[in-house]
């Protein structure tokens, strides 16, 4: 049965975010990113291609009011961690450096915003996806398996690092990002035969 979406309350109904950001089309990279995603058991509830407008890349960005600081202490980690000198000390300076720049980077071509829908949907994304930088991000993960940018190249270059994917980080990220997104009746609930195998209490009911 097919019917708009109602408020999640179990796990397995928990509900993430991501975006396919310009690089990760330019780089062919679409299906392989997907089937990342599909292939633990996530199901896909929502989905489209389009080249955002700076405002809506801005006020993604700045829907939690804490990302400025947060994102400008994680990039001064970064250098420090390398023994390297940061650009200043001051992370709300380099946040609004940061912001700009993933203003030009994610208004410079088509993206594909995604929902994803399953158990820990929030984290299970995130530990798929990988760590920030791509330099620095796991073996096994999107961010440390397809590119290999760094904090130090982006800013030599004065650009966004470049790492293919957009993912939210906590759920309530993921409930203000899906919101800015996503229309109510742009999701789909639906079921797929995986979620029996994935969810039955007792496996018995499936296997007989
Ligand atoms: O995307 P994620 O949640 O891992 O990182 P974030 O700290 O929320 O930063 C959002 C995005 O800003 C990153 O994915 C990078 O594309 C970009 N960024 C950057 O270009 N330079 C930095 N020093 C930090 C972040
Ligand atoms: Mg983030």
């Amino acid at each position: 049965m097919t019917h708009t979406s109602s408020t999640p309350t179990h796990h397995k109904n928990e509900r993430t975010f991501v975006i396919i950001k310009p690089d990760g089309i330019q780089r062919t990279l679409i299906g392989e990113i997907i089937g990342r995603y599909e292939r633990i058991g996530l199901k896909l509830v929502g989905m489209k291609l389009m080249i955002p407008t700076a405002d809506m890349v801005r006020q993604h960005y700045t829907l939690d009011a804490g990302w400025m600081q947060a994102v400008g202490e994680k990039s001064i980690k970064g250098f420090v961690d390398k023994g390297q000198i940061p650009p200043t000390t001051d992370p709300l300076a380099i946040a609004n450096d940061i912001l700009n720049r993933l203003e030009k980077y994610l208004t410079s071509g088509p993206v594909i915003a995604m929902v994803w829908q399953g158990a820990h949907a929030v984290k299970i994304v995130r530990k798929i996806t990988g760590g920030t930088e791509p330099l620095t991000s796991d073996v096994g993960t999107i961010r440390g398996d397809y590119v290999l940018d760094s904090y130090q190249m982006s800013e030599i270059d004065n650009r966004s690092i470049r790492n293919l994917v957009h993912a939210s980080g906590t759920v309530k990220e993921a409930e203000d990002e899906i919101k800015h997104w996503f229309k109510d009746e742009e999701l789909v609930d639906y079921s797929i035969i995986s979620d029996e195998i994935l969810y039955a209490p007792d496996m018995k009911d499936i296997l007989g």
